[in-house]
């Protein structure tokens, strides 16, 4: 075959800049000297951080929203109100980033890992087998890499063993299935504002919920004081009174900083998921076509957003594997193998998390030997988005044929 020799030399960690309009409300902030959440101005000001959660809460269409400093804190924090038991088994993907069972070991919990299907979401016969082995009683469901699981088939189940969902929605902001946004399907979801997630504030995160008691008890543990009344997308004073002196400060409020860049991000983030979507549409129809690449197939009632592209090549040896992905950093494509056996940057396998039990997963294993992940920034335009799937297309053809 003849090669093109295209070299990308786009950032893959470049995010947009922040707004003019972000920025305007983030010196806004500083000017008034009220970063703390709770340091508002005499005439019942709502701060940025309250405005926040009601319009992420809107969005989400939960009654309730707490914004605080990560994805991770508002997983502990989610378990935490849940309320587990010290060792208590926590149902999670396999198949997921570091941060997911280590929210669940902070809050107290072992995570019980369970396999991925070759469509990277989690296996529901090995779900089923291992709640019936286990006896464990929560599911904290990682949406990896956006890609939604049957939820239908997935609640049956659940329902069926009275198992409660926490959803790790992460990669999942803005997504749905059957019409229903990631993270309204089980009793409380948890999102990221990470700098690489779909909304960017360096650092931050949101818990969403209906259930009273829960925002309640979310909201004290992370730390606010008895100063609860200036939340407002949570419930009403009569609930906080049950549970204040039951539950402890775990410090991890939002900052007013942070809500101020991200609430004008909340108002383009539909049209930057739809952004993605183009890219990653462009990136992949250069891969499709080649018979050795496999890309996962969306759920027929999922609308994913896909803020990264992963696929598989089953058929390389080892030394395909590795010259593959020489062949792809050395013409600009950076690419992440979730099959190494050594943690690398942001990817760890499961049998690297060696501070709880784990048994081997070979059908996890398996997946994970040839799958490769690449991000999209939204600094990439679409045709940046085609010449990445060329450059993989055409290494893979080479590599494969060598
Ligand atoms: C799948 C997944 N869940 C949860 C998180 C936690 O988010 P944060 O970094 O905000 O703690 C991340 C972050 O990378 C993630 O990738």
């Amino acid at each position: 075959m003849t090669t093109t020799d295209k070299v990308f030399t786009g950032n893959f960690t470049q995010q947009e800049p922040i707004s003019a309009e972000a920025i305007a409300a983030a010196v806004e902030v500083m000017q008034s000297g009220r970063l703390h959440r709770y340091n508002v101005s005499e005439n019942n000001e709502l701060s940025e951080t309250t405005l926040l959660e009601i319009e992420y809460a809107k969005y989400q269409g939960q009654q309730y929203c707490l914004a605080c400093t990560s994805g991770g804190y508002a997983m502990q924090t989610a378990l935490r109100a849940w309320g587990i038991e010290p060792g208590q088994p926590i149902l999670t993907n396999a198949f997921t980033l570091s941060p997911v069972p280590g929210a669940i070991t902070a809050a107290g919990g072992t995570p019980v890992l369970i396999d991925t299907t070759d469509q990277l979401v989690l296996d529901l016969n090995h779900l089923e087998q291992t709640i019936k082995s286990t006896g464990a009683s929560v599911l904290m469901l990682s949406h990896m890499r956006g890609h939604l699981v049957d939820m239908d088939k997935l609640m049956v189940i659940l329902n069926e063993h009275k198992v409660a969902l926490i959803e790790d929605c992460a990669h999942t902001m803005g997504a749905t299935f059957n019409g229903v946004k990631s993270g309204n399907h089980g009793v409380m979801a948890c999102f990221s504002t990470q700098t690489y997630k779909h909304i960017n504030s360096g650092e931050g995160g949101f818990l969403t919920t209906n259930d009273d008691v829960l925002m309640a008890k979310a909201v004290i543990l992370s730390g606010s004081y008895m100063l609860y009344e200036r939340h407002e997308a949570s419930p009403a004073p009569a609930v906080f009174e049950q549970v204040k002196y039951l539950t402890p400060n775990c410090s991890g409020r939002m900052d007013n900083l942070r809500a101020a860049i991200l609430r004008p991000q909340l108002i383009n983030l539909d049209a930057n998921c739809k952004r993605w979507n183009t890219r990653y549409e462009a990136l992949v129809a250069k891969l499709v076509p080649i018979d050795i690449i496999d890309v996962p197939t969306e759920h027929q009632s999922a609308v994913e957003v896909h803020s990264s592209a992963q696929f598989a090549i089953n058929s390389f040896s080892d030394d395909q594997n590795q010259a593959f992905l020489k062949a792809c950093k050395d013409s600009g494509v950076e690419l992440k193998w979730f099959g190494a056996d050594k943690p690398a940057a942001y990817t760890s396998r499961y049998d690297s998390w060696q501070y709880f039990p784990t048994t081997k997963l070979p059908q996890t294993d398996k997946v994970l030997a040839r799958l490769y992940d690449c991000r999209i920034p939204l600094t990439f335009s679409v045709d940046d988005c085609a010449t990445i799937g060329e450059i993989i297309a055409e290494k893979a053809l080479l590599i494969g044929s060598a």
